[in-house]
């Protein structure tokens, strides 16, 4: 069975905190959903992590829409949320019903995720059945105008804009809110005054569930992490290693050897 929006709803009403993951292809979405990752998140950070953009701005509908379906054919319980990317959404609320609508009806995905304090859009979608995971605080998209990535909602003034934008997300129907980049006490703020859930990405442990990059967490990503990003383990070595050992096989002549040969 899916996991549904109530379920989340009634974890956060016992207490019970959980992981979120970005997925961008199918073998992934399949390891993550065995794993029992509860939700996949096909995130707009496709752009740089899968794409090899600069940031998120440049990734369009189809490109996401590529990675959703495949996410959702490897997906069996987990459900899958899409990132709206850049200007799907932003234009009016007309073109955003449809953009999400096209997850929902050719990507197979449960929900979609939209950056900002979209109240309009959210309540509308909500109105019309499509699940929304609102996503306040640094939103990266908004790369340009916030002047960079950096952490938001410092000093109390900020701080309490985003806590009123998170409770008019809420208010306008969201099932759950990210909360990006934000100093770990308004990231226990926004969850404590919160009935839906809070997915913390560099806003402290007081969240009621946690997402990260799937890049980050396998150590595929190259440079310097994020400092809220944990690497659980080194692919890049990994898959360097091996790489470099087939070819060192091959030069040497001891791949095929007769168990990988047809007699
Ligand atoms: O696109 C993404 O990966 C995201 C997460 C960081 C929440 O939006």
């Amino acid at each position: 069975m899916t996991v549904t929006v109530h379920d989340l709803r009634g974890w956060k009403a016992e207490g019970r905190r959980w992981a979120m993951l970005t997925a961008y292809d199918f073998p992934t979405a399949r390891i993550l959903d065995q794993a029992g990752i509860p939700v996949l998140l096909v995130g707009d950070s496709l752009a740089q992590n899968v794409l090899g953009y600069e940031n998120t701005l440049p990734v369009t509908m189809e490109e996401m829409l590529h990675h959703v379906r495949a996410v959702t054919r490897g997906a069996r319980s987990a459900m899958v949320v899409a990132d709206m990317p850049f200007l799907s959404y932003q234009v009016s609320v007309e073109e955003g019903v449809r953009n999400a609508g096209r997850f929902l009806k050719e990507g197979g995905a449960h929900a979609v995720k939209l950056e900002g304090p979209q109240v309009e859009l959210t309540h509308r979608l909500v109105e019309l059945g499509v699940p929304v995971m609102a996503h306040v605080g640094l939103t990266p998209q908004s790369v340009h105008g916030m002047g960079g990535y950096r952490v938001q909602g410092r000093g109390e003034e900020a701080a309490t804009r985003i806590l009123e934008q998170a409770s008019a997300l809420q208010k306008a129907g969201a099932f759950s809110i990210v909360l990006e980049g934000v100093p770990a006490e308004l990231g226990t703020r926004i969850t404590e005054h919160l009935h839906v859930p809070t997915i913390g990405i560099g806003a402290g442990p007081g969240c009621d569930a946690q997402v990260l990059v799937i890049t980050d967490l396998l150590g595929l990503s190259e440079g310097k992490l994020p400092k809220f990003a944990k690497a659980y383990a080194n692919l890049r070595e990994e898959i360097a290693e091996a790489a470099a050992e087939f070819a060192r096989e091959v030069q040497t002549g001891t791949f095929p050897d007769p168990e990988h040969s047809y007699e």
